[in-house]
Order: structure tokens, then C-alpha cells, then sequence
């Protein structure tokens, strides 16, 4: 058997990834009901957690990823952010949930809500699986959805990488 994965320590389980997944759903469900949203993905973090919100949501749902790369190291972003897949249709009059990984600085989250409302939805709410609030630069920044607070630490997995290693991890470890 490969032992690749093997030593990643566990930060949050399967079990209660999957129970927080359905409480933002469900917080979800209470803001746009039976109405058509769009989920917006941004790459690569957040494909797992959107995968699985998605399967936990009743609504009609479109489904966009948009492609954004922080210039930076491996472990730190710069805050300057560059779009590298653009959605593949209008927002105009759509409801959005932007889909996040994680909020780290919150640059990223704050360059891409810009870049999304100039596209002029109906409505816009953010969840993210993850924030580190003690890491928070960005002013003025509102997730609408948080999953889990966690401190500074450099977490892998459930779709978030250490230099793309780590992805398909189906829990939250820490790699510090
Ligand atoms: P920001 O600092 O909020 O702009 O976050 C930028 C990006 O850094 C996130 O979308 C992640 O791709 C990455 N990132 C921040 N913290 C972590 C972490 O603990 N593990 C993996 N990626 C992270
Ligand atoms: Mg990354």
C-alpha cells in the first residue's frame, strides 16, 4: 500500500467536515430557498468543497469555477491575485455564493468579490470551509459563511495543497 498520505496528522475529520458542509447548506437553503443560485468555485482549493456542498443543496444550481493564482511563495500570498479561468457565463440578476477553501489574508476573497460584483449579481454571499482569523489583512471583508475558525497554521487537503501535493487528502491535516 503507498504511504504517501500516511503522515499527515488529522486537523478536522471526514465526519465533521461532512456535518459542517450540511450546516452551510442548510444556511444556504434559508437565504435563497427554492431560487436558482450559482455556485462559484474559485481553483483549484475549493473543488472538493464544492463538489460536496453542491450534492447537499435542493435548489437549482448553476455551477462556475473561476481560476485565480496568487503571485507568491508556497506557503504565503503576495495579495496580488490574476485571474486564470474566466466564468463561462453572465451573473447579471444571478444569485452567487462564492465558494472558497480558505480565507488566509482574505486578499484573494477580496480581489475576486470585486472582480464578481462588477459583473453586477443580484445578490452575492460568501461561504468558506476554513479562515484564519488571526491572518486577516483585507478590511472590510464579510464571509457570510464560515466553516471552521482555525488558528495560523498550514493546513492540506480535502482540496487544499502544499505546492499541489496533498489535494485528494479526504480530511483536513496539518503540515507545520
Ligand atoms: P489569502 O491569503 O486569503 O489570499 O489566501 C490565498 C490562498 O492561499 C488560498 O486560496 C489558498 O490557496 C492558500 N492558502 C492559505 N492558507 C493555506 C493553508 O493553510 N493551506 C493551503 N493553502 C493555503
Ligand atoms: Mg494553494
Amino acid at each position: 500500500m503507498p504511504s504517501y498520505n500516511k503522515n499527515i496528522p488529522v486537523f478536522l475529520s471526514e465526519a465533521e467536515i461532512k456535518a459542517k458542509v450540511k450546516e452551510i447548506a442548510a444556511q444556504i437553503t434559508k437565504e435563497f430557498g427554492d431560487e436558482e443560485i450559482t455556485l462559484i468555485g474559485t481553483l483549484k482549493g475549493s473543488f472538493v468543497f464544492l463538489a460536496d456542498l453542491s450534492r447537499e443543496l435542493t435548489m437549482p444550481t448553476r455551477i462556475e469555477f473561476l481560476g485565480v493564482s496568487s503571485y507568491g511563495d508556497q506557503t504565503h500570498s503576495s495579495g496580488e491575485v490574476k485571474v486564470t479561468l474566466d466564468l463561462t457565463a453572465p451573473l447579471n440578476d444571478k444569485n452567487v455564493v462564492l465558494v472558497e477553501d480558505i480565507v488566509d489574508t482574505g486578499l484573494t476573497l477580496s480581489f475576486v468579490l470585486e472582480y464578481l460584483n462588477a459583473r453586477k449579481p443580484k445578490k452575492i454571499k460568501t461561504a468558506s470551509l476554513l479562515f484564519k482569523k488571526v491572518a486577516l489583512k483585507a478590511k472590510n471583508l464579510t464571509i457570510d459563511y464560515v466553516g471552521f475558525e482555525i488558528p495560523n497554521r498550514f493546513v492540506v487537503g480535502y482540496g487544499l495543497d502544499y505546492a499541489e501535493h496533498y489535494r485528494g487528502l479526504p480530511y483536513i491535516g496539518t503540515l507545520d
